[in-house]
C-alpha cells in the first residue's frame, strides 16, 4: 500500500478520534497529523490508544487561523486531508452562531485554501474529504428519504454552516479543479460523544437518576448509526470514492426519540442491575428546541451499491455496547462533565 501524508482535523472529537485510531491502527504506512483546538468537545483522552504511536502526530491549532494552517501544510507537505473539526451541536449553534460560521465556514475555506496553495496544479494523488452531515437537507414529513440529489434545505444555525461549507468545497472542485469528497451522515451514536447529545446524556443521567430531558412531543426521528461504522465508511469512501461525488451514510435505523430513550433506560435497568421501569421514570417532556426538524433519514443505498458498504452491527448490538462503555468508562465521563458541563448543562436546561 503506497504511504499517504495525512491531516485529520477534529481528531479529537468524537467522530474524529475513532478515525485516527483507525487509520493509525490499519495504516502503519501512512503519517497522520491530527490538528485539533481543543474546544469543549475535544479530548485528548481519546487518543491514549494511539498517542505514542510512530506514525503519529498532534498538533493542538485553530482552523480559522489562516496564516498557521498555511504553515502547517507547508511544514508537512499533506497530500491528503480528511476535514471533520466543526462545532457541531445544534442546541449551542442556536444560542451562539457566530462560533459555527467561524469554525465551520471560514475554517472550511482556510483548509481548501492552504490545500490548493500547496498542491498548485500538481493534484495527482491529492484529496480534500470533508466530513458532512444529512442535516443540511432540512427535514423530512412521515416518509421519504434523504438521497445525494436532495435539494439542500438548511434550517438550524449548525446545518446552515455546514451546508455552506459542502457547497464551498464543492467551488473549490468545480472552479480550481481541487479533487475533494464528501459524506453526509446520519446521526452517530458509540463511546467517546460528549454528553451534550441525546443518548450520552440520558446515559449519564439515568446513572446519576436526573431527569431525562425530552423536547417537544418527543416523536422526533433520526436515523442512528454507530460510529465505528461511520469510521468505516470514511475509510472505504477515502480508498475508493471518485472524484468530485458525494456519499450519503446511514444506518437504516429510524428511531422516534422517546422510543429510543426507552430501549436506553431499559438497557441501562439491565446493565445496572436496577428494578425494571425505574429508568423510565426519570423522563421529563421539556420545553421544545427552537426550529426543531421533524425528521431525518437517509438513503444509502449508493454508498452500498458502489463502494460496498453497509452497517456491521444491529442496533441492539452496538446500543448495549455503547451503555457498557460509558458504564465501564466513569472516569472518561467524570472528567467530560466536571467544569464547563455544569455551566452549559444549567443554562441549557434549568434557565
Ligand atoms: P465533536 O464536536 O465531537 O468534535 C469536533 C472536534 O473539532 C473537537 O475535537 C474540537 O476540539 C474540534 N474543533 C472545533 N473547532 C475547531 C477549530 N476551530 N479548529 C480545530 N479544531 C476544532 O464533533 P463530532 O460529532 O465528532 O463531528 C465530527 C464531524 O462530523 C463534524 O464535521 C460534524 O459536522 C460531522 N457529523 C457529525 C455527526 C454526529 O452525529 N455527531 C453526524 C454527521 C456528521
Ligand atoms: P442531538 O443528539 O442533539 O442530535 P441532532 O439534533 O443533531 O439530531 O439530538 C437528537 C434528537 O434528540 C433531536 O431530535 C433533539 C432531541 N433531544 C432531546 O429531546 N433532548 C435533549 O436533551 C437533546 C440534547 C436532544
Amino acid at each position: 500500500m503506497s504511504k499517504r501524508n495525512i491531516l485529520i482535523t477534529g481528531g479529537a472529537g468524537f467522530i474524529g478520534s475513532h478515525v485516527v485510531r483507525l487509520f493509525i491502527e490499519k495504516y502503519p504506512n501512512y503519517n497522520i497529523v491530527n490538528l485539533d483546538k481543543l474546544t469543549y468537545a475535544g479530548n485528548l483522552e481519546n487518543l491514549t490508544a494511539v498517542e505514542n504511536a510512530t506514525n503519529y502526530t498532534f498538533v493542538k491549532g485553530d482552523i480559522v487561523d489562516q496564516d498557521f494552517i498555511n504553515a502547517l501544510f507547508e511544514e508537512h507537505q499533506f497530500d491528503s486531508v480528511i476535514h471533520l473539526a466543526a462545532e457541531s451541536h445544534v442546541d449551542r449553534s442556536i444560542s451562539n452562531p457566530m462560533e459555527f460560521i467561524q469554525t465551520n465556514i471560514i475554517g472550511t475555506v482556510n483548509l481548501l485554501n492552504a490545500a490548493r496553495a500547496i498542491w498548485g496544479k500538481d493534484l495527482d494523488g491529492k484529496l480534500f474529504y470533508h466530513i458532512s452531515t444529512d442535516e443540511v437537507y432540512g427535514t423530512l414529513g412521515e416518509t421519504g428519504l434523504f438521497t445525494e440529489e436532495t435539494a439542500y434545505d438548511p434550517r438550524s444555525p449548525y446545518s446552515s454552516s455546514k451546508a455552506s461549507s459542502d457547497h464551498l468545497v464543492r467551488a473549490y472542485h468545480h472552479t480550481y479543479d481541487l479533487p475533494i469528497l464528501i459524506s453526509n451522515c446520519s446521526n452517530n451514536y458509540g463511546s467517546h460523544q460528549f454528553p451534550e447529545k441525546l443518548i450520552p446524556l440520558c446515559i449519564n443521567n439515568i446513572k446519576q437518576g436526573l431527569p431525562l430531558p425530552i423536547y417537544g412531543d418527543g416523536k422526533y426521528t433520526r436515523d442512528w448509526l454507530w460510529v465505528n461504522d461511520h469510521a468505516r465508511a470514511i475509510d472505504v469512501i477515502f480508498h475508493e470514492g471518485k472524484n468530485g461525488e458525494t456519499y450519503n451514510i446511514g444506518g437504516h435505523n429510524e428511531w422516534k426519540n422517546i422510543d429510543l430513550v426507552h430501549v436506553l433506560c431499559d438497557t441501562m435497568d439491565e446493565l445496572l442491575g436496577r428494578a425494571a421501569g425505574s429508568a423510565r421514570e426519570l423522563i421529563t417532556f421539556v420545553k421544545d428546541r427552537q426550529g426543531h426538524d421533524r425528521r431525518y433519514a437517509i438513503d444509502a443505498s449508493k454508498i452500498a451499491k458502489e463502494l460496498g458498504w453497509k452497517p456491521s452491527v444491529t442496533f441492539e448490538q452496538g446500543i448495549k455496547e455503547t451503555v457498557q462503555w460509558y458504564l465501564d468508562n466513569e472516569q472518561w465521563l467524570d472528567n467530560v462533565t466536571s467544569g464547563n458541563y455544569q455551566s452549559y448543562y444549567q443554562k441549557q436546561y434549568t434557565d
